[in-house]
């Protein structure tokens, strides 16, 4: 599926209060153009829930885009609220997807195991919630790469009988 349209929300309080750089939410993007991708929409929030919540429905509901990649505020810091502000936004959760980032993860990193990121399908929008620093981005998103085109496909109601795979 391709090119598909996407959209970036990096969850940050101190990205937000520009006391960092983002550098996670282009990683995203770099990982993305070799795809085809079209960046339809980029945000920075803090860690606040309805803030989250906001971008999320405001992107899969209007703008309808094809995928949502949040990237911050998955593990167990008091302030992170990424996943609890996913989970309620979601018609399917598919744990295959976050499970596969969380173990692959966990060859480079025993901490991999604290990201609680979700993966899920709201309306015909493919979301999934990545870690925060950009190594964990790259980590992470290589691992769900080569599902994601199938994944938004069979989101939005391919009929078409599944393809033998390797
Ligand atoms: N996964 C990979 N592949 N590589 C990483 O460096 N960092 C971990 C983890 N997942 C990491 C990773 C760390 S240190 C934390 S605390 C959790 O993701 C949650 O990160 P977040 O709160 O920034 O979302």
């Amino acid at each position: 599926m391709s090119p598909f349209r996407y959209a970036v929300l990096t969850v940050s309080d101190k990205g937000a209060a520009g006391q960092r750089e983002d550098l996670s939410g282009p990683a995203i993007q770099e990982l993305l153009r070799p795809m085809g991708a079209e960046l339809e929409e980029y945000r920075l929030v803090p860690d606040e829930l309805p803030e989250i919540q906001k971008a999320i429905m405001e992107w899969a509901d209007q703008k309808q885009v094809d995928l949502i990649l949040t990237t911050g505020g998955t593990g167990v810091h008091p302030r992170d609220v990424t996943p609890e502000a996913t989970r309620p936004l979601l018609d399917k959760e598919i744990p295959g997807m976050a499970e596969a980032m969380r173990s692959a993860s966990m060859a480079k990193t025993p901490h991999a195991m604290l990201s609680r990121g979700l993966a899920g399908v709201r309306k015909k929008t493919l979301v999934v919630n990545l870690p925060g620093s950009p190594k964990a981005v790259r980590e992470n998103l290589s691992i769900i790469l080569p599902a994601i085109a199938h994944a938004m496909e069979k989101i939005q109601g391919d009929p078409r009988e599944c393809a033998p795979q390797p």
